[in-house]
């Protein structure tokens, strides 16, 4: 079966998280992604948070699969030329290092079209243009700025970031939908374009409820709000709504039985219009069908905090599955709190392939997440990724056409470091 993206080669010149993201979802649906990492050290992840001396992380393995490795030096004059015929040899560039780094190189977007009036050129920055352009970002200070942490956390309590990597794989998501769009249009404009996606706008984008509800509150309080229920007053920003969720369905994570010595024997709970009065019979409460205060969505809204703690005292005699297994019986919303434990030992996950795997040659074993979007024609096989500089000989000689006295040549200089001649495996 052929792949998606078969056919598309991947200029790759990301690092860390965001990039890395897009590039590791382009390898997946089939793109030929040639990874250029710096001759020694590579993507600065391979060494970050090892938890095996001297083998690549986690952090690096999961983002990088399906990948190719060339080590280069982009700032050795043998190294630039070698940049620039992969340049040519590619259909999209992508790339997120610091603002200015890739004009610094000498790869302008000028001399990318002149080059190849075909290639994409697809980035992600910190900060779009503004006062904060140059600024170099990271996940965190894109959730801050992005609108996520102010609206994150409880009301009482500092602003909260999210452990979802929303800056930086949600940047990397948004921006291979750019790219695959850029190439979708390249099939009749002819020519490639520019993808830009800011870290700060894909999180603003992930967080565009909350500019609504910042415009619904300069018309009159947020109702579904717990605050509007306790009678605390709004101010003039939309503020941390803790577990409440939005939408006009109530919800709220509540303890199951076990919450006292397990962290995460939780369920959250939807309060879903249709459905309140299989919820009002099972936790024995059959007159709120009716009662005046209770019966309508509206009417429950001042009533928030004491509907769910009756609630509460029903889920706290059911371990979360158990409640889960009744509740799903009336089609009530619910859904158990996973551990990264519970999710890394669910079977359905490992039988659809969101949870993967992977074996690597120096690290053995280790768990990944697979695509977790599935094409029926072109299904996503999870390959480990590459070790440094893996395949820098294979893709002199076979992309970009090199002999080997040129290739003995381009090592002599520096560009590539030393060329590992790896055993097969
Ligand atoms: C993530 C980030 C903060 C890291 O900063 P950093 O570690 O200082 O890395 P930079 O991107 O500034 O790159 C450092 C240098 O390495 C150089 N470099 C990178 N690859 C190279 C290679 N193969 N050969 C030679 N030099 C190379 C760059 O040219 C740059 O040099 P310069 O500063 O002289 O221009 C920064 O890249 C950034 O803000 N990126 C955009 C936002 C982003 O993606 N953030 C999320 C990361 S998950």
């Amino acid at each position: 079966m052929s792949k998606a993206l078969e056919g598309v080669r991947v200029l790759d010149f990301t690092h860390v998280q965001s990039g890395p993201t897009c590039t590791q979802l382009l390898a997946w649906f089939g793109a030929d992604v040639i990874k250029v990492e710096r001759p020694g050290a590579g993507d600065a992840t391979r060494q970050q948070l090892q938890d095996i001396p001297d083998v690549d992380s986690l952090y690096f393995t999961m983002l990088n699969h399906n990948k190719r490795s060339i080590t280069l030096d982009s700032k050795n004059a043998k190294g630039k030329e070698v940049l620039w015929r992969l340049v040519k040899e590619c259909d999209v560039l992508v790339e997120n290092f610091a603002p200015g780094a890739l004009d610094r190189m000498g790869l302008t977007w000028e001399k990318i079209q002149e080059a190849n009036p075909r290639m994409i050129l697809a980035s992600v920055k910190g900060f779009g243009p503004g006062r904060y352009q140059d600024c170099k970002v990271y996940e965190n200070v894109a959730q801050c700025a992005g609108g996520s942490a102010s609206t994150t956390g409880f009301r009482d309590d500092i602003p909260m970031v999210t452990g979802a990597q929303i800056g930086d794989s949600g940047t990397g998501l948004h921006l291979a939908l750019g790219i695959v769009t850029a190439l979708f249009h390249r099939t009749h404009s002819g020519v490639g374009q520019r993808v830009d996606c800011a870290m700060q706008d894909a999180v603003l984008n992930l967080c565009r409820v909350k500019l609504r509800d910042q415009q619904r509150l300069e018309r009159g309080p947020l109702r579904e709000y717990s605050q509007f229920g306790e009678g605390v007053p709004f101010g003039d920003a939309v503020p941390r709504a803790g577990n409440d969720s939005g939408g006009g369905q109530p919800g709220r994570i509540l303890k199951c039985k076990g919450w006292e010595h397990d962290p995460n024997a939780y369920l959250y709970f939807i309060t879903q219009g249709p459905v309140w009065e299989p919820i009002c019979d099972i936790i024995g409460e059959p007159s709120w069908k009716t009662d005046p205060n209770y019966a309508t969505p509206k009417a429950r809204l001042p009533h928030l905090n004491e509907i769910f703690t009756r609630i509460e005292a029903w889920t706290m005699k059911h371990d979360k599955f158990e409640a889960m297994d009744i509740l799903n019986k009336y089609d009530i919303p619910c859904g158990p709190i996973l551990s990264m434990k519970e999710i890394a030992e669910d079977q359905s996950l490992r039988d659809s392939g969101t949870v993967v795997e992977v074996d690597h040659p120096t690290r053995g074993k280790y768990l990944t997440v697979g695509s977790p979007i599935k094409l029926s024609g072109s299904p996503v096989e999870v390959a480990r990724s590459p070790l440094l500089g893996e395949h820098t000989d294979e893709i002199l000689r076979s992309v970009l056409g090199y002999s080997d006295a040129e290739i003995a040549e381009i090592e002599g200089s520096g560009a590539v470091g030393q060329i590992q001649k790896l055993a097969a495996e």
